[in-house]
């Protein structure tokens, strides 16, 4: 059965030594064997990250990789140089990947067939923006993204997929989807995959939201039945706020 999972999305914030003592504020924190708690820091501290957080069950993951396996991509990192300092998870798709550095549907699609081939597990980000849920295009938005993106992939490949819906419009702004809009996404996201694949398939995925979420909201969007929680910026940079978010889960 699936697992509930919290991860932090450090973007780019925090120093060397910000994010070892976030870190080490962390690490004590008493959670469910039911639950993950991921990190995700900067690219500059993943060893450090990886190193601090040995004996803990903090996982850590990168932000973003480079589809090609090396080459002439200056200021890049590649699937391979994330295995070799022992990071094996990654996020692909953040809405802030797609909106200032032109990643498509198309292009992830790349990203996921690299990282897998690396036997990375991937955080997969989509969800759609205000003008798109205002004109009720969402459902449509999320279905092609998920359909480019990882619809080609077999159900052995999924074991290596959570998805992190996050509507654009939720993030970084302080406005949250609803619980109800959540579920209702969500639920709608695990119908696709059991129409695509199987029932049982659909229901071993994690599906996270993002989104603005607090400690104060934490506990009503991870308490609907098709969330199992949640990808965190803002609140993930404060060790109390992420603790009492992880709690929630
Ligand atoms: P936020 O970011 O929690 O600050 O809205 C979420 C994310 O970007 O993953």
């Amino acid at each position: 059965m699936r697992k509930k999972i919290v991860a932090g999305n450090w973007k780019m914030n925090n120093n060397k030594r910000e994010t070892a003592e976030l870190i080490q504020a962390l690490k004590p924190l008493n959670f469910s064997t039911d639950l993950r708690v991921m990190v995700a820091p900067a690219f500059t501290h993943l060893v450090q990250a990886e190193e601090l957080t040995q004996g803990s069950r903090i996982e850590v993951l990168a932000q973003n990789m480079n589809a090609a396996e090396s080459g002439a991509f200056t200021g890049e990192i590649s699937a391979a140089m994330l295995s070799s300092i022992g990071i094996q998870k990654v996020i692909l798709g953040h809405s802030e990947r797609r909106a200032y550095y032109n990643e498509t549907d198309a292009s992830l699609k790349g990203k996921v067939t690299t990282a897998l081939s690396h036997d990375m597990e991937i955080v997969f980000c989509f969800g759609e923006e205000l003008d798109q849920r205002k004109s009720g295009s969402h459902f449509e938005v999320v279905k092609t993204q998920l359909e480019t993106a990882l619809f080609d992939l077999s159900p052995e490949q999924w074991s290596k997929i959570i998805l992190a819906y996050e509507p654009v419009w939720a993030i970084g702004t302080g406005e949250t989807a609803s619980p109800e809009q959540a579920q209702e996404m969500h639920a709608y996201i695990r119908s696709l995959i059991a129409s695509k694949y199987d029932q049982t398939l659909a229901d071993s995925i994690s599906i996270l939201y993002g989104g603005s979420i607090k400690p104060a909201n934490a506990s009503a969007i991870f308490s609907q039945s098709d969330v199992d929680g949640g990808l965190i910026g803002g609140a993930a940079l404060k060790a109390e706020d992420f603790s009492a978010i992880i709690q929630s889960a």
